[in-house]
């Protein structure tokens, strides 16, 4: 009895570690899928697959267990190839798989496709899913719809739902629901929510999974993706939070139809962040008069940046911080702000200022013509701020690390004292 129970453990054990390599791989197959459509090749190379089952049955050393693993590898590798036609179809979405040491997950988008979330994650479980109250209700409704037991937990909006009062509430009421530790955690929101709810999902039961339908552009481009969940404490921002990642993230551009255009364009200054560190080409499609082209462009290459950051650096060791370009300023104004001034419209700010001139010059029409502050557009107390940039979790030995600009497209890492911060601050203020 004790060895049959043994081997029941052997197998749970094995099968859990197969289903990680299970996705693993399903992962590497949709990158070479997307390289394959990229360089007009056919799903399937014979020849290749071939090799694979001479090379990899020749690993198994008992012989008799030899047909066997041939069959296996030949039904995993027809099921690959079904995979990669799927993800190719021209209905389908557009899909980029975020590799990192905790894990790989996909990030599906395409208009319309919240209508389709249960066959992108699976939710056929207990879904916690998390909303603001100025989140249109129907896209929590839309995804729980194809829950298998959906519970809808509105918070309040802004900011201020970023909070351990309101984080305290939303694990409360997870409890009341009956979450298992099967279950699991959904985001429909912006990156408010996003943040809360991943950060809600990590500690309930020492960890759930998470998925993330961000439904802000800001969200979309970057707070969805990358793993960082928080929740403001005392007055200073993300103060308390951990790197999660979600088990997938499913964007549907349809959902910004409702957004206000003061909160695109705030979604577009962390797009411009993005852009000018690594993308010259694409920032030059910024200052087209005509305008920029489809959102789902200017995502998808987002995603592609942050996704590559993320992936050489999960934890912010070093690449990760190149991110918190415009944040130093930014979160300071912020804070003076006192909510008058959006995330995104503090970060435009707060770029300004890390820019060389040159840069600068272009950046400047380029927010302005997203709507953005630039300087001199806005007063606020510049003490207030250097207070909060004190706080910085990111303020070392009387001096912060910053992110600046040489030119578009490069970045660099530097020191700067507190009282070259609160210069580059008074730059920024409009004279009364
Ligand atoms: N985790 C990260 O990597 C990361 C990155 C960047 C920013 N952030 C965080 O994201 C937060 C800001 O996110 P945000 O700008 O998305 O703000 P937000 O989540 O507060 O959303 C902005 C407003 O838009 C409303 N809204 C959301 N979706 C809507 C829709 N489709 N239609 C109509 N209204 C809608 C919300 O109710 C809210 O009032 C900040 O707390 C910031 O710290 C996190």
């Amino acid at each position: 009895m004790d060895r049959l129970l043994q081997a029941r453990q052997d197998i749970d054990r094995i099968d859990t570690e197969l289903a990680r390599l299970f996705e693993a791989r399903m992962a590497a197959a949709a990158e070479i899928a997307v390289w394959k459509q990229a360089h007009g090749r056919p799903i399937r190379d014979k020849a290749r697959e071939r090799e694979l089952l001479i090379r990899n049955s020749a690993r198994i050393q008992d012989t008799a267990l030899r047909p066997h693993y041939c069959a296996f590898l030949k039904d995993l590798m027809s099921r690959s190839r079904d995979y990669q036609e799927e993800i190719l179809r021209p209905e389908g979405p557009t899909l980029l798989w975020v590799r990192t040491a905790s894990g790989n997950y996909p990030v599906c988008l395409r208009r319309g496709i919240l209508a389709q979330a249960g066959r992108l994650a699976d939710l056929e479980r207990v879904v916690f899913l998390v909303t603001d109250e100025g989140v249109p209700r129907t896209y929590a409704e839309t995804v729980a719809a194809q829950c298998g037991r959906a519970v809808i937990h509105t918070v309040r909006q802004g900011e201020a739902g970023k909070s351990p009062a309101v984080l305290t509430a939303l694990l409360e009421s997870m409890l009341r629901a009956g979450l298992t530790r099967n279950d699991c955690v959904a985001a429909v929101g912006g990156g408010m929510v996003c943040d809360l709810a991943g950060l809600a999902a990590s500690l309930y039961m020492r960890g759930i999974d998470f998925f993330s339908f961000p439904t802000t552009l800001l969200a979309m481009v970057d707070a969805s993706v990358g793993g960082k969940t928080a929740v403001n404490l005392g007055g200073v921002k993300n103060a308390v939070g951990i790197f999660r990642q979600p088990r997938a993230v499913i964007i549907d551009t349809e959902v910004l139809a409702t957004l206000s255009p003061r909160h695109v364009a705030n979604g577009l200054a962390e797009a411009a962040k993005m852009v000018l560190t690594h993308d010259a080409a694409l920032f030059a499609r910024f200052e087209e008069p005509k305008g920029y082209g489809p959102v789902e462009d200017i995502i998808a290459a987002c995603l592609q940046i942050k996704r590559a950051v993320v992936a050489a650096d999960e934890q912010e060791q070093g690449l990760r911080r190149v991110l918190n370009f415009g944040h130093t300023l930014g979160h300071g104004i912020e804070a003076a702000s006192g909510g008058a001034l959006l995330h995104g419209e503090c970060i435009a700010l707060g770029m300004l200022p890390m820019c060389a001139p040159a840069v600068r010059n272009r950046l400047v029409p380029v927010l302005e013509r997203m709507g953005l502050p630039t300087f001199g557009s806005f007063v606020f107390d510049p003490d207030a701020a250097m207070a909060a940039i004190c706080h910085d979790k990111k303020a070392i030995d009387g001096g912060v690390e910053i992110v600046t600009v040489p030119e578009i497209g490069r970045f660099t890492f530097r020191k700067a004292s507190l009282e070259e911060l609160r210069q580059m601050l008074l730059t920024l203020i409009k004279k009364t």
